[in-house]
């Protein structure tokens, strides 16, 4: 358990670089377990998740190795029943449903666990898998699925552009037996960075980026040498901890692209960004933003991750503003820990009416989860005085070295265990 202690007012200043990004890594481990050659990953997050997807590969057979990039070498697989290889602690895990139905035809995973935001049903993924021939059932809160003719390809319609969903289809789909096609799939970073892993590896995909999307199965999948492209999530952190702060600062090394949703809203709250070749983006100073509407949708809407950080922003806006949260039914845990802070936050159902305040005070305060964590950081980075950020094993499960990188930006952090925080906080 860790907590991290910063001492907030302090304007970020500097350059930052993103990391991998978490949810592309994770999909592409997943699908990795669909290779009968070598992997080999560069730009991979060093976070929890992706030790954890580690872990599932090793319990598989694979052998998983971290020099300067990662990487996967098929042994032979012994193991279809991912019970206990800590798989039910997150949500990226599911993918291996469509990966090990591919791969052998079975598959026992139990029901995946991740951010406390909400209900998260998988009947999208279900659905999708069965109408390749899957069969799957739950028993004992694990999914059993068998595939005893191999998986073949089929028309999907999902109901919501799931990522999850639409990334354990593709992954089917890539050793199937004929074409699936996927309509209103997800067009958000991870998937696209999916299919181009995919089809490095060898596999036929068309519509990458688009509402459909169509895979050509192969028999038989290699190997590939991959390079993550940079987490567009955790460069917004950034950029929106900069706005924060009223600092300015330049984050590199992610496609601005999937950024673009969030640089709309900063303009609109009157924070000056610039964009540079496409792959950088810095924050001018500015003065305090304006309050302003937001709602989360699928890429391109404004993506939910970031709705959390968003309200840290808006907390001290001038003005009101107001969040919708159209994706989770569940993600306003951080809303009370701001109001520890000093912040004017009402809540009607999945809507969040911030009437700005002049400046946050430093409290205590407790991470239920990786984003709402990461709000509660900037929160803090941007408060007047001590803030307590209980819970820090959520944020480092997406985050690599936030302390560090925070402190580089002229952050006043110290990332302590909970025993050290008893005395120093
Ligand atoms: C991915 O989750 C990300 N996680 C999430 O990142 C992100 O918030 C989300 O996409 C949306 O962008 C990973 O990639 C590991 P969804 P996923 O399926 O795939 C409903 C973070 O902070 N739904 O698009 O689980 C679901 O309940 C996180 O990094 C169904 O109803 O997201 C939710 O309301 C957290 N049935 C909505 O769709 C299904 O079968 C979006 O879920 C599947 C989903």
């Amino acid at each position: 358990m860790s907590v991290l202690i910063i001492d907030g007012g302090t304007p970020l200043k500097g350059r930052v670089t993103a990391q991998g990004c978490k949810n592309s890594a994770l999909a592409i481990l997943a699908a990795a377990a669909l290779c009968e050659d070598k992997v080999y990953l560069t730009n991979v997050p060093d976070i929890g998740d992706v030790k954890t997807m580690m872990g599932i590969l090793r319990s598989l057979g694979y052998k998983v190795t971290w020099g300067n990039g990662l990487t996967i070498k098929p042994g032979v697989i012994k193991n279809y029943d991912l019970t206990h290889t800590g798989a039910g602690a997150i949500r990226g895990s599911l993918l291996f449903l469509g990966a090990l139905l591919g791969r052998l035809g079975k598959v026992v995973l139990p029901m995946p666990g991740g951010c406390n935001i909400g209900t998260r049903p998988i009947d999208l993924h279900l659905k999708g898998l069965s109408l390749m021939g899957a069969d799957l059932d739950i028993q004992g809160g694990n999914i059993v699925g068998v595939a005893p003719g191999g998986l073949k390809g089929a028309y999907v319609y999902l109901d919501f552009p799931s990522v999850g969903a639409t990334e354990n289809i593709m992954i089917a789909g890539a050793l199937a037996n004929g074409e699936t096609t996927i309509e209103n799939a997800a067009q958000d970073q991870q998937v696209v960075e999916l299919g181009k892993f995919l089809m490095a590896c060898g596999v036929k995909i068309h519509g990458l980026g688009t509402k459909v999307i169509r895979v050509k199965g192969k028999k038989e999948i290699g190997g590939v040498t991959f390079r993550i492209s940079g987490d567009s999530i955790e460069a917004g952190t950034y950029a929106i901890a900069a706005a924060a702060t009223r600092g300015t600062i330049t984050v590199d090394g992610v496609d601005v692209t999937f950024l673009r949703p969030l640089l709309f809203k900063l303009q609109e709250a009157g924070i000056e960004v610039v964009v540079t070749n496409g792959h950088e983006v810095t924050v001018l100073p500015s003065p305090r933003p304006k309050g302003i509407t937001i709602k989360t949708m699928p890429f391109p809407g404004f993506p939910t991750d970031l709705q959390p950080l968003m309200m840290s922003l808006l907390a001290t806006a001038e003005g009101r503003s107001v969040i919708t949260e159209t994706v989770y039914d569940g993600r306003m845990g951080h809303v009370s820990e701001l109001w520890k802070m000093g912040a004017n936050i009402e809540v009607e159902g999945n809507t969040a009416i911030i009437t700005g305040v002049e400046k946050l005070t430093g409290a205590p305060v407790v991470a239920n989860n990786l984003r709402a964590g990461a709000a509660l950081v900037v929160a803090g980075l941007s408060a007047e005085g001590r803030t307590v950020v209980y819970g820090m094993e959520h944020v480092m499960r997406g985050y690599s070295n936030i302390h560090q990188k925070l402190r580089a930006l002229d952050a006043k952090v110290e990332l302590v265990s909970d025993e050290e925080a008893v005395n120093i906080a």
